[in-house]
């Protein structure tokens, strides 16, 4: 297998897919007519809103299932706490708690099953493809640049031996987490972060109107020569060695956006990837195949097009 060298076009250059490539990569997402014209419009039926309707039942009623379940493992009194153990268990119980109390501290807001199904769709959207998106980036930069691979896979069985990465070892993968920095940089899951000004705002200069609607460009950003240097658009990762961290200052670095709606589950990204990165790295070898086409495409997450297919082979019989 091969892989894509410093020379190919920015539409086969992996690290480097410049702002050009973006924009022939970019692609909208499937959006019907209807819903552009007039506010009513979203109330006719169609075959597009009756699909959202099935898939969105399909998926509630899986939610459902598991909160059947987990109230059925509570009155088997299989666990300690009321409803098992995890997050689900735990929003089950604060809605009991809030229930009991009649409502919330607010006195308005009362927790029942609809906010539980609602906060694990929000949980599962915003953590699920997002972290896949940041292994499958990460496989596809170190298949692509052999010595990051092998200077990671030195790193992880110094500090691992061989077993698996305890807790406290995980801090110590240095070199991995800056791979991963890197590769947030350059292919962040979430290209975009919209927010609306709710009253009118003054920020240094600019006035910005109540009902605004902001979208702050973390591809573009990621991107900026202004802020990365010259080789902004390539992989790098020793530009997240530590006394180097000034040019991943605020507000230059947004994969989890910043500020009090940043990513909750930021912390438990990192750790999850830096484990199935270092058990994959003390395991296999990996190259990218033939088949691989460079294509990420922009659709609000920044997904591989025609996928990333990558060559394992076992580092030990
Ligand atoms: C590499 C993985 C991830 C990335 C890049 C990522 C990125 C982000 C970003 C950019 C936001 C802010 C969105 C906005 O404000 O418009 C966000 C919010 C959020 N993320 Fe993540 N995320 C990741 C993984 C996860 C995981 C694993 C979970 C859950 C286990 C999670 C749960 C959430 C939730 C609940 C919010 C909404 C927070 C709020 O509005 O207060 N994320 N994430």
């Amino acid at each position: 297998t091969s892989s894509p060298g410093p020379s190919s076009t920015p539409a086969t250059r992996p690290a480097s897919a410049s702002s050009t490539s973006w924009r022939t990569c970019s692609a909208s997402p499937r959006a019907p007519a209807a819903t552009s014209g007039s506010p009513a419009a979203r109330y006719f039926p169609s075959k597009y809103r009756r699909e959202i309707g099935r898939l969105n039942g399909e998926l509630e009623g899986v939610v459902l299932e598991s909160i059947r379940r987990s109230r059925e493992i509570a009155d088997e009194g299989r666990t300690t706490s009321t409803y098992g153990r995890g997050l689900l268990a735990m929003l089950l119980a604060e809605m009991e708690k809030k229930k009991e109390k009649g409502a919330g501290d607010d006195g308005k807001f009362s927790y029942d099953t609809r906010l539980v199904i609602d906060e694990c769709k929000t949980f599962f959207f915003a953590g699920h493809e997002t972290s896949a998106l940041l292994l499958t980036w990460t496989l596809m930069l170190l298949a692509t640049h052999p010595e990051w691979q092998d200077k990671a896979r030195a790193e992880v069985s110094q500090v691992c031996g061989d077993d698996p990465p305890s807790a406290d070892q995980l801090s110590k993968l240095t070199v991995l987490q800056m791979i991963i920095h890197e590769t947030l940089r350059l292919y962040p899951p979430a290209t975009l972060l919209p927010r609306m000004a709710f009253e009118d705002i003054r920020l240094g200069d600019l006035h910005l109107p109540r009902g605004l609607s902001v979208w702050i460009p973390v591809l573009a950003i990621h991107h900026d020569e202004s802020i990365w240097g010259a080789d902004a658009h390539e992989f790098h990762p020793e530009r997240f060695a530590a006394g180097r961290r000034s040019s991943a200052g605020a507000g230059r670095f947004l994969p989890f956006a910043a500020g009090p709606r940043n990513c909750v589950g930021q912390a438990y990204a990192l750790f999850e990837a830096k484990v199935v990165l270092a058990m994959l790295l003390a395991n296999f070898r990996f190259t990218i195949s033939d088949d691989y086409r460079h294509a990420p495409v922009n659709v609000l997450t920044l997904r591989p097009k025609y996928g990333v297919p990558v060559h394992l082979r076992p580092l030990r019989p």
